[in-house]
């Protein structure tokens, strides 16, 4: 008999968005007359790009000619798009990345989960509470946890509450830890970290040899320009952060499949002899030998992101759902709950009303308002009496979503 990966029988229950799905399943089943709005899982519903869609129609023709058909392309995406990333996500920011230091990808979800390959099975780990749930979940599924305790913290990793309390502001740890989780623009409390918060933590990294696994897969929802978009921004970040980015969200990208990771080259980490170790190295290994690219006809997709074109009509779609957004928090704050996010970010991070639990206000909205929501419990512990509503669907349907939770909670 062969054996399976006991760690993953740690894992609480199933991963948050699957086990939303099936309770809407079971209910659209008993109701299906209910027309139902989905505000919980951030996934896009307006048209790609017409750049985006034009550059993907070319480069399907390329494909269906001989002398320009392309079969397996650079693991690591090609130089079209990792140079258009570099110049325009980041050096025109003022951080200086280069081409060879971004890593093409399908997914930031797979990446920020893959990147523990490259890590060693020692490493002391921080999240922020509540989190997104794939950080939490590879790392028990790697086995780099103990149980679950009922709260659903696993033992062995480093909780950092965010919560209205603390202004859904980290507090540096008190412990040495070696591996941090930070995401920005938030998932889930749709938050924002400043320069002075970003730059404190960039300080702990360098003083305790850590390294910040920086997710911004949101920051096209930034508003502020007081707010960093990159870690990369803030001096000394090359030498202890690995940042993720997407296309997802930005450029409508959540079918298509397109993302990076930059890890640039200089950041270290330590051998279990004590060597000092060059990750660019390890990640380029690692990417080269378990994955083999994105297609091309995507990728030629996400460099007309960059054009002057693709740059405007990105920014329609990303003010589109940040309209949204205000809509929810201006209606809801209207109604008397207090609401936090939705300004630099797509998602609104609202309390329950009265004494209801997440779970139990997920149930109420699918009942009552035929609307889907995120549990805040499902992020994590500190999530408990919050919940999540995503700003990613039609005007008419969070329009209409307004209208039945008001009618609901009146
Ligand atoms: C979310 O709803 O938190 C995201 O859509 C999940 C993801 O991007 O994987």
């Amino acid at each position: 008999m062969a054996y399976v990966n006991d760690n993953y029988l740690k894992l609480k229950a199933g991963y948050l968005f699957p086990e939303i799905g099936r309770r809407v399943k079971k209910f659209s089943e008993e109701h299906p007359e209910a027309k139902i709005i989905r505000l919980g899982i951030g996934d896009v519903t307006e048209p790609l790009p017409a750049a985006v869609r034009e550059a993907m129609h070319k480069a399907v023709d390329e494909m269906g000619q001989r002398d320009t058909f392309r079969g397996y392309g650079p693991e690591q995406g090609y130089d079209f798009l990792r140079e258009a990333i570099a110049k325009n996500d980041f050096q025109s920011r003022g951080a200086n990345i280069a081409a060879d230091e971004i890593f093409v990808s399908d997914g930031s979800k797979c990446d920020t989960g893959n990147i523990l390959d490259i890590f060693g099975p020692n490493n002391m780990i921080a999240v922020t509470d509540p989190v997104y749930p794939v950080y939490v979940d590879t790392n028990v599924m790697v086995g780099r946890t103990g149980a679950a305790d009922d709260a659903g913290r696993y033992a062995g990793l480093v909780y950092i509450p965010v919560t209205a309390e603390n202004h859904f502001v980290p507090a540096l740890p008190t412990q040495k830890v070696d591996l941090i989780y930070l995401c920005y623009p938030n998932n889930p409390t749709g938050t924002v970290a400043s320069k002075e918060t970003l730059t404190q933590w960039v300080n702990y990294a360098k003083q305790n040899d850590a390294i910040i696994f920086y997710d911004a897969a949101y920051e096209a929802f930034i508003t502020d320009p007081s707010v960093p978009r990159s870690i990369y921004e803030i001096p000394g970040a090359r030498n202890c952060a690995i940042e993720f980015r997407s296309f997802s969200k930005t450029a409508g990208f959540t079918g298509t499949r397109c993302a990076f990771t930059v890890v640039p080259k200089g950041l270290k980490a330590k051998s279990a002899s004590g060597e000092l170790v060059e990750l660019h190295a390890l990640w380029t290994r690692r990417h080269t030998t378990k994955f083999n690219g994105v297609p091309y006809v995507i990728q030629r997709g996400a460099e007309a992101v960059y054009s002057a074109e693709g740059k405007a009509q990105v920014q329609e779609l990303v003010s589109f759902y940040l309209e949204n957004a205000k809509i929810l928090r201006d209606e809801l704050t209207g109604l008397g709950i207090k609401v936090y996010g939705g300004v630099n970010a797509p998602y609104i991070w609202l309390k329950t009303p009265g004494s209801a639990t997440s779970w139990e206000f997920f149930d109420q909205l699918l009942s009552n308002a035929h609307v889907v929501g995120t549990p805040g419990s499902g992020f994590g512990a500190s999530g408990e009496g919050y919940f999540r509503l995503s700003a990613f669907n039609s005007r008419a349907n969070v329009e209409e979503a307004v209208r039945r939770i008001k009618t609901m909670l009146k």
